[in-house]
């Protein structure tokens, strides 16, 4: 009997805690999941305009949001509260590729959000969408949602070589192509 008990309270102690998903400073957040249990997923991708760039990201997700236009949500974490950190990952050059698709886009749980990626007829990728922000909301009956700032990345932006100040910057991430 003190056994079980025992056992019962320890496997309560392992459930973990915290819940977390990043995509890491080489792939874009493109998409997100809201499970009906209020989890999220973040989908990540690594569009072929994008491939050779990196973005800075901090070790955790601990903003409660990402405010500035050079950055997105490169992960995030729930914690037991329920309450959601953001890591944002900072690429300096976001503005100039970048315009806003969507200020306010709402998902709530159960429901999900996919950018929408363009091609040309060689299958390259022309824009994508990235998720720029998440704000953590909730309606009148205490259930959350959560409101996306979507941008759309436009690849013909890009400068095909960045300047040489960003590459120094980004040393030695574009290293291999000098
Ligand atoms: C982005 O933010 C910076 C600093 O706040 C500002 O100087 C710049 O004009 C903004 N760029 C765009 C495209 O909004
Ligand atoms: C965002 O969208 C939600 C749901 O459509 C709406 O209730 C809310 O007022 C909007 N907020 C802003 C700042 O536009």
């Amino acid at each position: 009997m003190t056994i079980q008990i025992l056992l019962l309270l320890f496997s309560n102690i392992l459930i973990p805690l915290v819940r977390s998903d990043y995509c890491g400073d080489h792939k874009v957040p493109f998409g997100l999941e809201l499970h009906k249990n209020g989890k999220m997923n973040l989908l990540c991708a690594r569009p072929n305009c994008h491939e050779k760039k990196y973005a800075e990201c901090p070790e955790r997700a601990d903003s409660d949001r990402c405010l500035t236009n050079s950055s997105w949500v490169g992960g995030l974490t729930q914690n037991s509260d329920g309450r959601l950190k953001l890591q944002c990952c900072e690429y300096d050059l976001l503005p100039k590729y970048a315009t806003v698709q969507f200020e306010n886009l709402t998902i709530r749980p159960g429901e999900y959000f996919e950018g929408e990626e363009n091609t040309d007829n060689d299958q390259q990728v022309t824009s994508f969408d990235l998720i720029g922000d998440i704000k953590q909301l909730q309606d009148p009956e205490g259930k959350t949602y959560y409101s996306l700032l979507i941008y759309r990345y436009h690849c013909g932006n890009i400068p095909d070589t960045p300047p040489l100040w960003y590459k120094t910057k980004q040393w030695p991430y574009f290293q291999k192509d000098v």
